[in-house]
């Protein structure tokens, strides 16, 4: 298995769904970064479930724990371990998965590569160990926003047919907090939620498209040509649960368009460099270029839905008909955006190290960039 990312700012994650505990070891964030509970614990509440009408309704408290890595209030170079107690799982409502693998979900892989598989709750295979991503997620965040004032924010985008169209990133940033979908439109968040509050009616559930966009990292991170800023992002994204494809700043619209339409011409202003446009979405060769990194995921309907659909029976080696029970969210790109933010962080972090824009073991040695 492969549980670490990371080359310099890692982060390794533990734990299953209903298991004992679930969380994540980060190693290699240089000391003196000021942390606390709630620094985590404010983006572990973005990602949890029973929030509203439209995620799961388990009620997860998903409570950070910091058991080592802070010192006086700031990381002291150590590795910082943080926990989560898992105190709401409902196995019983998994035995109807143990034999049949649900449609769509990981639990024939699982099963068939490890075969001691903890099918509970999805066991390693479920959307509660991105508690994990979190964890690294917040405190990359937090190393990046106080040393260089980099801020990652996703929003969705669309859910299903309906699209949000909002592109102030100062704007967005307020209004994804308004609603349940976290959109940066109100108008299209009401008809996103309608739409998925109809699709959990009939026991069905829908997907979506998340962006995520990263302000103020410095041209020149990412290392060409296996750890290219753009390959690693993508890495990342696709590591996460449900994710089924990757954009990055105009994506797959590139096939459709002339390299006049799409070439971001380059300016000076104040004798810093920008460009005109963005389509490249702040990466050109691999290394960022100073102006917005913006990515985009295509998210998945949640499988676990309650209409009958056919599957096999292991122990039987018959086909068979299962009907999941369980809570499961209807869609999850509401939840997801948070974990984006946390997956593009940790890679970020990680590269504004091994590039030198942070110092490697005590940041107050970055501060005077
Ligand atoms: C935040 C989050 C929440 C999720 N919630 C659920 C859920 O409630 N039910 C479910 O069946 N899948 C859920 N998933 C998706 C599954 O974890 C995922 O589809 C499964 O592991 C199979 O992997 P794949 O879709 O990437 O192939 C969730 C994923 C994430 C990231």
């Amino acid at each position: 298995m492969s549980n670490t990312t990371g080359k310099i700012f890692t982060t390794t994650s533990f734990g299953t769904s209903h298991g004992k505990a679930i969380g994540a070891i980060v190693d290699g964030c240089p000391a003196n970064l000021e942390l606390s509970e709630e620094d985590i614990q404010k983006e572990l509440n973005k990602r949890k479930p029973g929030t509203s009408k439209i995620t799961s309704p388990r009620k997860e408290s998903d409570k950070i724990e910091l058991l080592s890595g802070v010192f006086n209030g700031k990381t002291d170079g150590t590795p910082i371990c943080g926990v989560v107690y898992n105190n709401n799982q409902r196995s019983k409502d998994y035995e109807s998965i143990k034999n049949t693998p649900r449609p769509g979900h990981g639990d024939y892989g699982w099963r068939t590569k490890y075969g001691n598989y903890n099918y509970n709750g999805g066991g390693r295979g479920s959307g509660r160990v991105t508690i994990g991503h979190v964890i690294g997620g917040a405190i990359a965040k937090k190393l990046l926003k106080d040393t260089y004032g980099i801020k990652v924010i996703s929003h969705v985008v669309q859910i299903g047919d309906i699209l949000a169209h909002s592109t102030d990133i100062d704007k967005i940033e307020k209004e994804v907090e308004l609603n349940p979908v976290r959109c940066g439109d109100q108008e299209a968040a009401k008809a996103m939620e309608e739409l998925i509050l109809s699709k959990k009616a009939k026991g069905d559930s829908v997907g979506g498209i998340v962006e995520t966009i990263a302000t103020n990292v410095p041209a020149g991170i990412g290392e060409p040509v296996f750890g290219k800023l753009d390959g690693d992002i993508a890495q990342s994204l696709m590591n996460i649960g449900a994710v089924k494809g990757v954009e990055v700043g105009f994506g797959f619209d590139v096939a459709r368009a002339s390299a006049s339409e799409i070439n971001d011409e380059f300016y000076y202003e104040d004798g810093k460099v920008y460009t005109k446009t963005n389509s490249s979405g702040g990466i050109l060769g691999g290394i960022s270029n100073g102006m917005p990194i913006i990515t985009r995921i295509a998210v998945k309907p949640t499988p676990s839905i309650s209409i009958d659909q056919e599957t096999i029976d292991y122990e039987k080696k018959e086909n068979c008909i299962i009907n999941i029970k369980g809570r499961h969210d209807p869609c999850i790109c509401p939840r997801i955006t948070t974990v984006s933010e946390s997956s593009i962080a940790m890679v970020l972090a990680d590269h504004m190290i091994r590039s030198g824009f942070i110092h490697p073991n005590n940041i107050e040695k970055t501060m005077n960039k």
